[in-house]
């Protein structure tokens, strides 16, 4: 869309109905584009050296993972921050004035987030990364946010145990999620913002910046809007056994801006293209910040459209979660009915040469899917053009159960971060992510999987799988 307004139904229906919109035109597009490309470089070089700056002010930031170190990537975030919070901040303001048509008050959040993520494997890989330094002068205009509050204020002074209540706080543990990967490497599976303990009835702004492409997007949800969803306490994203929608790849240009409701299911593409995804996201509340889901943070500091627009930044304004507190408001739907999955459980001991019978022929038809559990194998099996095929249905990329997947008459979509892998052949874009093969057949009436023998055959296709924590393994 490259109108630089929204309507105001347009508006309306992003809150109530999940609406989204790709705006190649906003407020101070091309002045902030200038200023973040400006700030980059100026921290590449001071992080990296002269001759890394000039690389990448030649290639472009899509090329950074060729020529910036990513163990300095959190020390590059801080730069970032330090050097274009205030004018961020002045941005989504503006975004919200004059593209969203708000009108005083409303609210930015204080919570930017700059997210850059190198190709998966090259992440993976990279090793330690250096920690980013404590920016105290943010911590300050937090404490001052919270003057009038000594619980909140003194986690900021450093003599609390933290921002959040630490019971619930420590339920949450990336580990659980993510594994060993280093968090550079590391994609939000699906979830719903106000699972983070953000306020409902945002509205969230999501900036391309470079080499944001369909194989490391954001990942919207829109069927699953409005749907009732459960989530685990420990990942903070979806809680498996849900079955979720196609996957919608959401095509942003370089310099375009994303605005969507953040209570829509989103998570991200793991990036398994060839070029460094450069994206920041800021949210805008159009009313005064609420809270309803019980978290392990909330997000509760939040600027004033009116201070925002006299430049005032030294006063964020602290909404405590325990009251302000509210209810959803989307327009309500059913429960999502489901991929056309039939889960079976099959006893019996997977072995080459050793066929195990799973279901009728007659149960299989041509656009179901069968989740079977045999022993402590995970497979799936399905009719691809007719033939039967059988794969193991864990991710090699973390693990994750591909049941809840989406899958239409060529792919199944990971639920966890949207790779898609051929029906076929089990083959994805990415070579070093494919589903292990299992041999499949049907005879008198009955569909038989069984273990390919030979190693090459067994394997996933390419690359080493990566570890996934403890609860991930078959
Ligand atoms: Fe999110």
């Amino acid at each position: 869309m490259n109108r630089k307004r929204l309507t105001r139904d347009e508006v309306a229906s992003i809150l109530a109905d999940g609406a989204h919109y790709v705006l190649e035109d906003y407020a101070l597009r091309d002045e902030l584009q200038a200023k973040i490309r400006q700030a980059f470089l100026e921290g590449i070089e001071a992080l990296a050296g002269a001759a890394c700056r000039s690389e990448v002010e030649a290639h472009g930031l899509r090329e950074l993972h060729r020529y910036f170190p990513l163990a300095k990537i959190h020390k590059l975030e801080a730069h970032l921050m330090r050097s274009l919070q205030d004018e961020l901040y002045y941005w989504s303001y503006r975004v919200g004035a004059d593209t969203l048509g708000l009108a005083h008050p409303f609210f930015v959040d204080h919570f930017i987030i700059f997210r850059i993520h190198y190709p998966f494997l090259l992440a993976r890989d990279a090793g330690a990364i250096e920690p980013a330094p404590i920016v105290w002068k943010e911590r300050m205009r937090l404490a001052y946010g919270a003057l009038r509050d000594w619980d909140a204020l003194k986690d900021y002074v450093g003599l609390g145990r933290g921002p959040a209540d630490e019971k619930v706080r420590s339920v949450h543990d990336a580990f659980a999620y993510h594994g060993d990967i280093p968090a550079p490497a590391r994609s939000h599976g699906p979830h719903m913002d106000t699972w983070y303990g953000h306020s409902y009835d945002g509205i969230n702004l999501w900036l391309s910046i470079d080499g944001v492409n369909v194989d490391n997007t954001v990942i919207l949800y829109p069927d699953m809007f409005g749907r009732p969803l459960e989530f685990d306490p420990v990942t903070m994203y979806i809680a498996r056994g849900q079955e979720i929608c196609k996957p919608l790849k959401v095509e942003i240009g370089a310099g375009d801006l994303l605005v969507f409701n953040p209570e829509m299911l989103h998570g991200t593409q793991v990036n398994i293209s060839d070029v460094t995804r450069v994206a920041l996201t800021t949210r805008i509340n159009p009313g005064q910040p609420r809270f309803g889901v019980r978290a392990s943070a909330y997000m509760e500091h939040w600027y004033r459209s009116e201070d925002v627009e006299r430049r005032e930044f030294s006063r964020p304004r602290r909404f405590p979660h325990d009251k302000y507190r509210g209810e959803q408001s989307v327009r309500a739907r059913d429960r999502y009915p489901g991929n056309r999955t039939m889960r079976l459980a099959v006893e019996g001991e997977m072995a080459a040469g050793r066929p195990i019978p799973v279901c009728s022929a007659q149960a299989l038809a041509r656009d179901l899917k069968i989740a079977v559990d045999i022993g402590k194998h995970k497979l799936i099996v399905w009719r691809a053009a007719g033939e039967l095929r059988a794969f193991g249905r864990l991710c090699p990329h973390l693990g994750i159960d591909l049941a809840d997947g989406y899958h239409d008459e060529r792919d199944i979509y990971c639920p966890g971060h949207g790779i898609a892998y051929s029906l076929t052949d089990g083959r994805s874009k990415c070579a070093a992510f494919g589903l292990r093969e299992y041999r499949a057949f049907e005879r008198d009436g009955t569909i038989y999987v069984e273990r390919i023998g030979n190693e090459a055959g067994s394997k996933p296709a390419g690359d080493r799988p990566h570890q996934p924590a403890p609860e991930h393994h078959p």
